[in-house]
């Protein structure tokens, strides 16, 4: 395995131009922040008085606002509910420069992970989410078809909540018109991801579809064999505190992780496959874009919360 740490520099005018069309299930992070001062008398548990609220892009909209926070551009095609949730994760995907194409469902619930925060610690995670329906993701298709020649790019962020059901059909779309599609994907059958460019499973995503395997060399060619058996031109596995491999018709490139201090794994590898999108959408070659990447991701780990990297932390 060879290190190569010498990271391209791209310019700030030039991602300025990168154009990547985000594709996924989006979620609201939201966060109640409250003083515990009793316990229940129905039940023995606290009671927490709620006195700060924070919301957060979250899923597919944090990929998207990763990609805008790096200076590139970037929208965001999704279906959500037509809830409070998803007017209020509108508003704020808006807010940070991202074009928005919200597709609405009424009877669905738009995804949130509600965290209750007392005394510095999380008491309680409540997750309201369902499946879109068919009809409202075939609309999805459309507007896809018409947004695919504005953009370089193509980003697909599944994280299983069903809003990408037709990925298939819009990965055949992108790849006719020549444009680069990055998966970040879930689930244990991998084959609706077919013919994309490069797909970015974490560890345990891709063992759920090759199986463990036994040493570097097993898993170089497991690797190798997902990547034919699905036409795509490279794996890139992200290994957290390992750094990441990508495995490509050449052979694979190998970057270890660069972090100085970790306080926040969540959401690295968000930062990764939009650091990854961005920069193939500016014209460079996946092989270039894994070193920037990886800085991206060891930046973002050092940071509290979901976060992000700007084009000046990046380069710096
Ligand atoms: N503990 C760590 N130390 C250093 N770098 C890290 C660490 N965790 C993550 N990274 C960096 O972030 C990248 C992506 O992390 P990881 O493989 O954990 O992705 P992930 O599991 O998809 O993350 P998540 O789903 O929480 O967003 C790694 O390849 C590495 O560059
Ligand atoms: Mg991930």
């Amino acid at each position: 395995m060879t290190d190569t740490l010498h990271a391209m520099i791209i310019s700030k005018k030039k991602l300025a131009k990168a154009r990547v069309l985000v594709v996924g299930d989006v979620m609201l992070d939201r966060y109640w922040y409250g003083a515990v001062d009793r316990i229940s008398p129905e039940a023995p548990v606290p009671i927490v008085r709620i006195t700060r609220e924070e919301e957060r892009n979250g899923g597919a909209a944090n990929v998207a606002y990763n990609v805008v926070t790096l200076g590139a551009q970037s929208s965001l095609l999704t279906v959500v509910g037509d809830d409070e949730a998803s007017h209020k994760l509108e508003a704020l995907v808006a807010g940070t420069g991202i074009r928005t194409h919200f597709g609405r469902d009424a009877d669905l619930k738009t995804t949130v992970k509600l965290r209750v925060i007392g005394r510095q610690q999380q008491l309680l995670r409540l997750d309201f989410e369902n499946t879109p329906k068919t009809e409202v993701l075939a609309s999805q298709s459309a507007a896809f078809i018409h947004l695919l020649p504005e953009h370089d790019a193509v980003l697909f962020s599944d994280y299983g909540k069903g809003g990408l059901a037709h990925v298939s059909d819009m990965i055949a779309r992108a790849r006719a018109a020549g444009k680069p599609i990055l998966i970040d994907p879930k689930g244990s059958d991998f084959s609706r991801y077919k013919n994309a460019s490069v797909i970015t499973p974490n560890r345990v995503e891709l063992q759920q579809v090759i199986g463990p395997w036994l040493d570097e060399s097993d898993l170089q060619a497991k690797c190798h064999n997902l990547r034919e058996q699905l036409g795509l031109d490279a794996v890139l596995l992200t290994r957290s505190e390992e750094g990441m491999t990508l495995f490509d018709a050449q052979g694979q490139l190998h970057v270890s992780a660069q972090a100085r201090e970790v306080f926040d794994v969540t959401g690295a590898g968000d930062t990764v496959i939009a650091t990854m999108a961005a920069m193939v959408a500016a014209g460079m070659s996946l092989r270039n874009a894994l070193p920037l990447a990886n800085r991206a991701g060891g930046l973002v780990v050092g940071k509290f919360g979901t976060a992000t990297v700007s084009y000046e932390e990046l380069f710096a």
